[in-house]
């Protein structure tokens, strides 16, 4: 793997397959009464937020402090920031506090990168959403689930279906997806697809209902008001007609589809509270395989190797006892999972 996880497009095949299956040995700590391990013990994870989040960011706090990092979190609101501080300037004090990984959310597309290649900080980047551009975590989280419901995703049809326009949920989900062989649709009405959306290699549709009877997984996105300056649509009602998933829409999916929302999600709007709840949905799976899916990349990017956490399974189960594993270092890490 690459330093920085930027993009779903720095994840070559087997770099998407390594923590898919880090991510598979690590979620089974979730099931544990103790859920740590000492693999990143002494290491600094900066989570540094420009927007507000509830689940991005508990959820690289959880990933983070089950490797038994040290997790500073860093909100721009009640920071230097609002008084004018500058990315670089930001950048630096992380820097000088010396951070092994800082994890940023940023309205601004581009922002990790800058993080990244301005030489500011000597740390790995990991981009947890920056604008519209892109969201690779979410990305791998989505994969996961669908890996684990699925097998593999080798010809398996993803419909992803809403504010494309807007969703960097959308465009990770778009590159991830195609490197590990899925066929991509996106469903969106015409004010929501985004220019150049012919490049992405990925199907295009307008009507929802011919596209749910092939799907393998349905993604539905947020509506993200927040970023709309323009009527991009009539009205909700409208919006939910055409492109909302309800009982009537899930009854035409085949009997093994997934239906999957990154959250949050506006219940009503693009996805009915019955569909939401129904066991079909993956939605609070996805939630709980995003904290693995982060551990694995924090692991992944600060230096472990995948035999490292071989004996992840005994350490967690053993809690208590002492134990040796690999640190994410190389060196050996004594003591319990505690
Ligand atoms: C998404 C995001 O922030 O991009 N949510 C998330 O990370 N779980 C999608 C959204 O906000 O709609």
């Amino acid at each position: 793997m690459k330093r920085h996880l930027l993009s779903a497009a720095d994840l070559t095949r087997s770099d998407a397959e390594l923590v898919l299956e880090t991510a598979e040995e690590l979620r089974s700590l979730a099931d544990r009464p103790i859920k740590k391990l000492p693999a990143l013990r002494g290491r600094t994870v900066v989570n540094l937020f420009f927007e507000d989040s509830t689940r991005t960011r508990i959820s690289f706090e959880a990933a983070a402090k089950r490797l038994s990092a040290d997790v500073i979190n860093f909100s721009a609101k009640g920071s230097s920031l609002s008084k004018g501080e500058s990315l670089k300037d930001t950048a630096l004090t992380l820097e000088a506090m010396g951070a092994d990984a800082v994890v940023i959310r940023h309205w601004a597309s581009g922002a990790p990168h800058l993080l990244a290649n301005s030489g500011w900080v000597r740390s790995s980047v990991v981009n947890a959403g920056d604008g519209t551009h892109e969201h690779p975590t979410q990305a791998l989280l989505d994969a996961f689930t669908m890996w684990r419901h699925l097998g593999s995703l080798d010809g398996r049809r993803v419909t992803i279906v809403g504010d494309v326009l807007h969703s960097r949920v959308a465009r990770s989900n778009a590159l991830l997806l195609q490197t590990l062989g899925a066929e991509v649709t996106l469903v969106a009405p015409p004010t929501l697809l985004p220019v150049g959306v012919e490049g992405w290699g990925v199907e295009t549709s307008y009507d929802l209902d011919a596209a749910l009877p092939k799907a393998d997984a349905v993604m539905m996105l947020r509506v993200q008001r927040e970023r709309m300056n323009a009527a991009f649509f009539p009205s909700a009602r409208e919006y939910s007609r055409r492109y909302g998933m309800d009982a009537r829409r899930m009854g035409t999916l085949q009997d093994h589809a997934l239906v999957m929302h990154p959250g949050p999600m506006i219940r009503g709007m693009e996805i009915t509270a019955d569909v939401a709840d129904s066991p079909r949905s993956v939605i609070v799976e996805q939630v709980t395989n995003g904290v693995a899916v982060r551990m694995a990349v924090l692991y992944l990017l600060l230096g472990g190797s995948e035999s490292a956490l071989g004996g992840t399974t005994d350490v967690a189960g053993d809690a208590g006892k002492d134990r040796t594993i690999e640190g994410a270092d190389g060196s050996a890490t004594a003591g319990g999972a505690a």
